[in-house]
């Protein structure tokens, strides 16, 4: 059932769980995820960003994959355009049928940042599609240059008032958590995420969420986040049953890491408190 996020988001605000958001590069990911949803019963977000894309592939052959995937499955689906900076790349999303998009403008000054954010949620917005900012900067991705983005802890002075100027929907915080694997433990600000949810009307966002803790995981959802984006775990998965090499069998292979990677992606949904709560969608 395709669903939106926002909906998918609102009720988990609502209810106080979290919904995993995962991102998918090929049919097999797409089917993990859903299947994992699927047997425990939970919304789920799925979709790609903007990197991955340049990286493995166009929206020409995977938006429809993720588009028809979320129709036919039996739980509520959300299709969702993660890290994006550029507006060109937001505009083909939506055309394809993306529910909601991420511009990350954390590598812009915070004016420049504002402006070309509440450009786009205007954009987005009259084309029915929601929109996720970011403010501050959750680190570890790196720019086309090779650049490593460095943490920033998001401030709530400034994320009040940008979340009140641009009108988004969701807000992505930065407390401690870094895309990819993590070299020391994760040192979680769960202080100033209070804080946040205390000042920001909209369901908050949380990225780099692998190689957290069941622990961690619980109190940050407890603590005010409504989305963890999750990713290297689930590759970690996936490739380690690529190279445990059951089959000889390519097809038989592949089949072999969408099972780990379900089953990981199934130990997410749990900690985090998405399972049971499809019906949610539906009332
Ligand atoms: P990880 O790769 O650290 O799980 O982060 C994923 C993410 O935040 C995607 O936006």
């Amino acid at each position: 059932m395709l669903t939106s996020m926002k909906s998918i988001l609102d009720n988990a605000k609502k209810g106080r769980y979290g919904v995993a958001y995962f991102n998918a590069t090929d049919l097999h990911m797409i089917k993990a995820y859903i299947n994992a949803a699927e047997t425990l019963q939970a919304p789920i977000i799925i979709g790609t960003s903007e990197g991955l894309l340049k990286q493995y592939g166009d929206f020409e052959w995977l938006a429809p994959l993720l588009v028809q995937a979320a129709r036919i499955a039996c739980i509520p689906v959300a299709i969702h355009l993660d890290h994006t900076y550029n507006e060109s790349t937001i505009m083909r999303a939506i055309d394809y049928g993306f529910g909601s998009v991420m511009f990350d403008g954390s590598r812009l000054s915070y004016k420049e940042n504002k402006k070309r954010s509440k450009a786009l949620v205007e954009y987005a917005h009259s084309q029915k599609v929601a929109v996720e900012l970011g403010l501050g900067c959750v680190g570890g991705l790196s720019d086309e240059n090779g650049t490593v983005d460095r943490v920033r802890h998001t401030d709530p002075d400034i994320a009040e008032e940008f979340v009140h100027e641009t009108e988004c929907d969701f807000l992505a915080v930065s407390i401690g958590t870094v895309h990819g694997d993590y070299k020391s433990e994760p040192d979680l600000k769960l202080d100033l995420l209070q804080t946040l949810k205390n000042r920001i009307p909209c369901p908050l966002v949380l990225h780099g969420g692998s190689g957290l803790s069941d622990d961690a995981f619980k109190n940050v959802v407890c603590s005010g986040i409504s989305k963890v984006n999750i990713y290297t775990d689930i590759i970690h998965a996936g490739t380690e049953a690529l190279l445990d090499r059951q089959s000889k069998n390519y097809a038989d292979c592949l089949l072999s890491a969408e099972k780990s990677m379900c089953e990981a992606a199934m130990k997410k949904i749990k900690v985090l408190g998405g399972a049971n709560k499809a019906s949610n969608e539906q009332q």
